[in-house]
């Protein structure tokens, strides 16, 4: 496990993934009954954007710092730009210091009855996780293995509530299998559940067979997003990425046509960009 997501920090990739994280914690808002939110693979929780590995890639710079000065955006799109700014609230309005990870981001967005159930195996991570949210009884975290934890502590009690799976495919596509597997399990247990999975596109060839399981075992309501910012045909690069979304909240395929556009338009390099929308499985 050599993978430290801060070297990724508010890259496009977590600007996709954390914007349409915010769309679906949002639908869930839109009950008052309460939720919870699992994140099998949480990292740190927070980013210091001017620590020794963001400095050494500064991928933020092609990501969320694109979207700083943007106006008329999409309301997950402003949401999450709120968010970010509070948190360096002081600093340059030019640069940011502090980017915040998912497990961050949802306790923002959690209510006072909500839940967030964070797993993460790398023990330093998990330390920085465990740190970040001392003292807030919604959040609970686990160093272990996010795979497990799902056969482990599903359903949740509150029987509403959303799974993000964000590996770090360090096992390259036998990272899909593991999702496959992980997934198989939590959906007996908890087949009501709304699911969101990250998957990064390099090759097209590594992602199709991943997006076929769903139809093959029948998993009904899967909606996926994708945003390429190069063409899928080098295993080289991160050419884009992808978010599959199991029973999504009702209409999220309209949310994701407005947030999709405003991310390609801004985090595009240079004329190339492309997003889709499709259900791979029946709406
Ligand atoms: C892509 S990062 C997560 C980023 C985070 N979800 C966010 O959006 O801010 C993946 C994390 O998974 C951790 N990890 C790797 N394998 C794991 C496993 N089997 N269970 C839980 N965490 C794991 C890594 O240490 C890393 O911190």
């Amino acid at each position: 496990m050599n993978y430290r997501h801060a070297f990724h920090a508010g890259n496009f990739a977590d600007v996709f993934k954390h914007a349409i994280l915010i769309g679906l914690l949002e639908a869930l808002k839109a009950k008052q009954a309460p939720f919870c939110y699992f994140d099998t693979h949480a990292g740190a929780g927070r980013y210091d954007l001017r620590g020794e590995e963001a400095r050494k890639t500064r991928e933020h710079e092609a990501g969320v710092m694109r979207l700083l000065q943007a106006t008329r955006l999409p309301s997950a799109l402003h949401i999450y730009l709120n968010l970010v700014r509070a948190l360096n609230i002081g600093g340059s309005s030019h640069d940011l210091a502090i980017y915040p990870g998912s497990p961050l981001i949802a306790s923002l967005l959690l209510r006072e009855q909500d839940r967030a159930v964070l797993c993460e195996m790398q023990p330093d991570e998990a330390a920085k996780l465990k740190t970040l949210f001392v003292g807030d009884a919604r959040v609970s975290v686990h160093a272990r293995d996010g795979y497990a934890a799902l056969s482990a502590l599903l359903p949740p009690k509150e029987r509403r509530g959303l799974v993000l799976i964000d590996p770090p495919f360090e096992a390259q596509e036998n990272e899909f299998r593991a999702i496959e597997a992980a997934l198989e399990a939590a959906l007996s247990r908890w087949a009501n559940g709304t699911y969101a999975i990250w998957y990064p596109i390099k090759l097209r060839q590594q992602t199709l067979p991943f997006q076929r399981w769903f139809g093959r075992n029948k998993i009904p309501k899967v909606l996926c997003a994708e945003l390429l910012l190069h063409p899928d045909n080098s295993a080289l690069r991160l050419n884009g990425c992808g978010m599959i979304m199991i029973n999504p909240p009702w209409k999220f395929d309209r949310t994701l046509e407005e947030l999709l556009p405003a991310l390609r338009s801004h985090l595009a390099e240079g004329r190339f960009g492309q997003h889709r929308i499709d259900w791979l499985t029946g709406e």
